[in-house]
């Protein structure tokens, strides 16, 4: 049917004199090269209206030969009707890489081929374009009904009108938004002597002005990233915040306008296919940009497009810090390992064993030589006065030379291990561990006490929504559903986990970093579940996206972004609050027990042996009364028998 309209096109034009080729090949082939060179195209496609069977000899010579010549320079290159072109490459241009089109002349057919059959239906920014016109017509003519997007890549070449040397002046066109004029703007000249001469700015640098262009913002209250400001009347007038920072530096450089909209979803996939929210507003075009912590999921990116990542953080789950911290038992043998411990009775043994050992040796062959009588001599004794050592407590010196050599050896190993020993004990006292109740979201979801909770509407709720991961799934079908009233924004959510008993949050590190001083508790990760990005949002055809980007970039290799970010995280972690960390008594809770155990201990000795003792008293005096008494007895049985014998 199409090949038809062409053919009556065809025979309406057989009148006038009609060529593809309006420009001396050697002019084709330095400007399509040179262009090619500056942009790295992988191929090349020459586009033209359908032949002209009268002169198409003379003509496919010529096309021939450049195509010749740009592949000697080993340019992949293809000469197609743009009939042809629609028909065979269509909709799979999109597998060419970076491909330039050229359209080599500006024919009426031409015009209206690329007007009506080309430009609608392809995205005009994937390829670099080339247009040959005639000296004749204006740009402006020719792009009359044709929609160049401003990240579009449309070059113009026209003769420079100078007719001793012809040379082109190479224009790319370009609209800020459908519907607005023409604009134009040099991009490079050829002239036979110097060649092309390219430009020396980037695309974005040369069109970094918007001249006014409106931009509808829409965004979300979610301190501090991004807070709604208002007038006394509720209206949004502005946005402060992270995002709303970088949107004044943004629409200062991109010399934009902006009005800020207002939404409290971010927007999630309903079931029928549409999306609600911020996200939603981009598709209905109620809105162009989303300014807010949105981030980037797969099926999101499948319905909006986004800048380059402004930041990237973690998606954990939050929950209370418990407010005991776990009470460490082993806390006083921690500092050592056991093998320490080992050593330590082993090298209490060994000198008790040399001090005995001098000690009988002298005892034995130099009685000279004798000690004096302070020192102890029986091995208990010893053995106790070395462990004293240990435990830093003194020792009777002594007089001999050996001995004194193995004094001083244990109190110098007593003094290293001691203070080894303290150091290891205060660090282990200082540091506090708190028992977590789980430490995965499978926990989460076996402990079965928790709430669970995440932002209402938020890429988060669609994460559970439509997870492949079992434990998430379950989660969802078993706690998410449950909660009737999820909280909008990071911070009531991570308020209702200080306030709530047992309630776990999902939410992005960064956010925590930021607002864990404006909650009253201390908040305590899980493990970590992905890593995401946050990005701006555009509309899906956005043809802004690439200004966007260039500006990020420029404020992120600059340092500004950086700045921005650190302003407005108040860098509040756990670690970073800074003063000290006192010891509670549940620290020190064993050593206490310990101490009571002992006194506890001592007691029940000392009462013991007291018992005895006075019992053992009781026994003497009752084995002396025994004593005398039987004594007595022997003495009047003397006597009894004395009276006896005498009265006999
Ligand atoms: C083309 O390649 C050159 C060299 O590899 C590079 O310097 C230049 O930036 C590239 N141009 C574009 C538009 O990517
Ligand atoms: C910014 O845009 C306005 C049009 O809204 C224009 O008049 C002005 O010259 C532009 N400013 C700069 C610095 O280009
Ligand atoms: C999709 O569902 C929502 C409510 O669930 C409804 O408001 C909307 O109109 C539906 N859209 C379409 C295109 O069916
Ligand atoms: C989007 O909305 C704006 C303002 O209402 C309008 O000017 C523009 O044409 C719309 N864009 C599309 C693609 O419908
Ligand atoms: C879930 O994901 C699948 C594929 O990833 C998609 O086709 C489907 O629409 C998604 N459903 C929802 C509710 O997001």
């Amino acid at each position: 049917m199409r090949k038809l309209i062409i053919l009556l096109c065809i025979s309406a034009h057989t009148g006038q004199s009609y060529c593809q080729l309006i420009r001396p090949n050697v002019i084709y082939e330095s400007v399509i090269k040179g262009v090619h060179d500056y942009y790295n195209n992988t191929c090349i496609i020459l586009l033209h209206a359908t032949e002209d069977p009268i002169e198409s000899q003379e003509e496919s010579e010529n096309l021939q030969r450049l195509q010749a010549y740009l592949s000697k320079a080993y340019i992949r290159t293809a000469v197609m009707q743009i009939s042809t072109f629609i028909d065979r490459v269509g909709g799979s241009y999109y597998h060419i890489k970076r491909p330039l089109f050229v359209l080599l002349n500006d024919d009426d057919d031409v015009r209206n081929q690329f007007a009506f059959e080309i430009a609608p239906w392809i995205d005009m920014s994937y390829p670099n374009w080339l247009v040959f016109l005639r000296p004749e017509t204006s740009i402006e003519g020719f792009f009359d009904k044709i929609y160049v997007q401003f990240d579009c890549t449309m070059m113009v070449s026209q003769p420079d009108g100078n007719l001793e040397s012809p040379g082109e002046i190479i224009t790319e066109v370009y609209q800020i938004d459908r519907g607005e004029k023409l604009r134009t703007g040099l991009f490079a000249t050829w002239s036979r002597e110097t060649g092309i001469k390219l430009p020396r700015w980037s695309l974005y640098q040369r069109r970094s002005d918007l001249q006014g262009h409106l931009f509808r913002v829409m965004s979300i209250e979610d301190p501090p990233q991004s807070m709604i400001r208002r007038d006394d009347n509720g209206q949004v007038t502005g946005l402060g915040g992270f995002f709303g920072g970088l949107m004044d530096l943004l629409q200062e450089s991109m010399n934009c306008t902006l009005v800020y909209l207002e939404t409290n979803e971010w927007g999630y996939l309903r079931g029928n296919g549409t999306w609600t929210g911020a996200v939603g507003s981009l598709i209905d075009n109620t809105s162009d940009i989303v300014a807010a912590e949105l981030i980037m999921t797969r099926d999101r990116v499948d319905a909006i497009k986004f800048t380059t990542p402004v930041y990237s953080t973690k998606i954990r789950t939050y929950i209370k810090r418990p407010s005991l911290s776990a009470l460490k038992w082993g806390a006083y043998f921690i500092p050592f390992e056991p093998s320490v411990w080992v050593a330590i009775v082993v090298m209490i043994v060994i000198t008790t064993a040399t001090i005995s050992l001098v000690n009988s040796a002298i005892s034995l062959f130099a009685r000279q030589w004798k000690d004096n009588d302070d020192c102890p001599t029986n091995v208990p004794d010893i053995f106790f006065a070395v462990f004293g050592v240990f435990c830093s407590q003194g020792m009777s010196a002594s007089i001999l030379d050996p001995i004194r050599i193995s004094h001083f050896v244990i109190h110098l190993t007593g003094v290293i291990i001691l203070a080894a020993y303290s150091a290891a004990l205060i660090s282990a006292l200082a540091v506090k561990t708190f028992v977590l109740p789980f430490t995965t979201m499978d926990g989460l979801l076996k402990d079965n006490t928790y709430r669970f909770g995440v932002v209402r509407d938020s890429a988060d709720y669609s994460f559970f929504q439509n997870t492949t991961d079992e434990i998430l799934g379950v989660l969802f079908d078993k706690l998410l559903v449950k909660e009737k009233e999820l909280p909008n924004n990071y911070l009531e959510g991570l308020s209702l986990v200080c306030n709530e008993d047992k309630y776990a949050f999902m939410t992005v590190d960064n956010a925590v970093t930021q607002l864990q001083s404006e909650v009253g508790c201390v908040l305590v990760p899980l493990d970590t579940i992905s890593q995401t990005s946050i990005a701006f949002g555009l509309r899906p055809g956005s043809p802004y996206r690439g200004i966007l980007d260039s500006h990020l970039l420029l404020l992120r290799d600059s340092g500004v972004m950086q700045r921005l970010l650190n302003s407005h995280w108040a860098m509040t972690g756990d670690n970073v609050e800074g003063g000290w960390e006192s010891v509670e008594i549940g620290d020190i809770l064993p050593l206490a027990v310990m101490l009571l155990t002992g006194i506890f201990m001592g007691f029940m000795i000392l009462s013991i042996e007291k018992l005895v003792k006075r019992n053992a008293k009781i026994i003497k005096k009752e084995k002396k009364i025994v004593k005398k008494f039987l004594k007595n007895a022997k003495f009047l049985s003397g006597q009894l028998n004395h009276v006896k014998k005498s009265n006999k």
